[in-house]
């Protein structure tokens, strides 16, 4: 038998999302635990998609991504956030948020190298930093408000670090990130070599009036930044796997030549689509009050109860404390959750890399209100 060398990755094990969603499967749970829409997309979305297939542009894309797409997201952008990127040589379409982590990172990290994160910490950026030769440093962010002292961040940074990886708003804690925050990291990266990788897939998605402070809004923070978008989130087709990166055009080209041999190029007919669905505005700028509406639900169904609920700004992600109800672990709490009250969620722990236990756990309410109401009902005997 031939020997496998050494695991690259020998801590990594199948994600939380994928073994809270095959027990939920497995003892006929209602599945808040994994982050996907259980309602359809826009019919007329799908009727592009139908519409570019019949057409026949079924070959390979661009190696950076369809033109008509690169501009609509540029104006996005700039209509957003009144940062402007050049859609031919500053966009990159991808094959999904997660293609466009893993390309930046490949881009930048070597053997050496450090990468701050802020946990809790979304599960692919510590594994691809380490797949690279980087070490992770860490910030633990904690319940209940999750917020950054940025002195602590500072004793972080040496001059071995390469990388700070942002997600915001934050998964699984449902934090943004305020003008104050950024102007921080502005202190902490001016005039240093510091790259920022900015995983904003759930901009379009922040709550009670707030503002989504992008990275690229700060002079000093976009020439360093690699944004990062999901179409998944953005449009309720999670499936599809395609999002972007923007970057100044120096940076993009360096993650072209990852993309290039990473993936190619994205699927022709879906790029289309999404350029003439995004035309309209509205297709994206109601997200929030789509989703408040459902966290509103879900707080509301749960207020009343022994579960703390947390701050929720942003995300379609609900934290709520059970330390009234149990003084299991999370895990156990979770497992406990799905198996006898038939309701998966996703513990917190998973999102530390010491898996530190505050009795938290983790609703994602991107779900019909229909299912919303049955979980509540099921979590109001707790
Ligand atoms: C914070 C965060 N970043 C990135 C991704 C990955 O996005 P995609 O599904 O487009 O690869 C997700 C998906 O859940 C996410 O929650």
């Amino acid at each position: 038998m031939i020997q496998l060398p050494l695991s690259k990755l020998s801590k990594v094990g199948t994600t939380i999302f994928s073994q809270m969603t095959q027990l939920a499967n497995e003892n006929q749970a209602i599945n808040l635990s994994q982050g996907f829409p259980d309602f359809p997309a826009d019919p007329q979305l799908l009727n592009l998609v139908d519409h570019y297939i019949k057409k026949g542009f079924n070959q390979y894309a661009p190696m950076g991504g369809m033109m008509p797409l690169k501009e609509e997201i540029a104006k996005k952008i700039e209509n957003s956030h009144q940062a402007v990127y050049h859609p031919d040589t500053e966009i990159t379409i991808t094959s999904g948020g997660t293609q466009a982590i893993f390309t930046a990172i490949a881009t930048l990290v070597k053997d050496g190298d450090e990468v701050i994160i802020f946990e809790p910490a979304y599960d692919c950026y510590e594994p691809t930093t380490e797949l690279f030769g980087g070490t992770v440093k860490r910030f633990k962010m904690t319940a209940p408000d999750y917020s950054i002292d940025w002195n602590e961040v500072k004793k972080l940074v040496s001059d071995k670090t390469k990388l700070i990886i942002l997600n915001n708003p934050n998964n699984p804690a449902g934090k943004i990130l305020n003008e104050k925050d950024l102007q921080e990291l502005v202190s902490i990266v001016k005039g240093t070599s510091i790259f920022i990788l900015s995983d904003e897939v759930y901009e379009n998605i922040v709550f009670d009036g707030k503002q989504h402070l992008s990275v690229c809004k700060y002079p000093e923070l976009k020439e360093r930044s690699f944004l990062v978008a999901s179409f998944g989130k953005l449009f309720h087709v999670t499936g599809w796997k395609i999002g972007y990166c923007a970057a100044p055009k120096n940076l993009t080209e360096e993650f072209r030549k990852v993309h290039q041999f990473n993936v190619f190029s994205v699927n022709t007919p879906i790029q289309l689509a999404f350029a003439d669905y995004m035309k309209n505005e509205e297709n994206y700028l109601h997200l929030s009050q789509f989703f408040q509406q459902k966290r509103d639900l879900m707080r509301s169904g749960l207020s009343g109860t022994s579960f703390e609920l947390l701050d929720c700004e942003g995300t379609y992600f609900q934290a709520v404390k059970y330390d009234k109800i149990s003084d299991k672990k999370d895990i156990d709490f979770a497992h406990e959750l799905t198996v006898n009250h038939k309701v998966a969620t996703v513990p917190f722990s998973y999102f530390y890399e010491d898996r530190l236990n505050e009795n938290v756990i983790r609703l994602c309410f991107a779900k019909e209100d229909e299912t919303l109401e049955k979980a509540l009902e099921n979590l109001r005997k707790l």
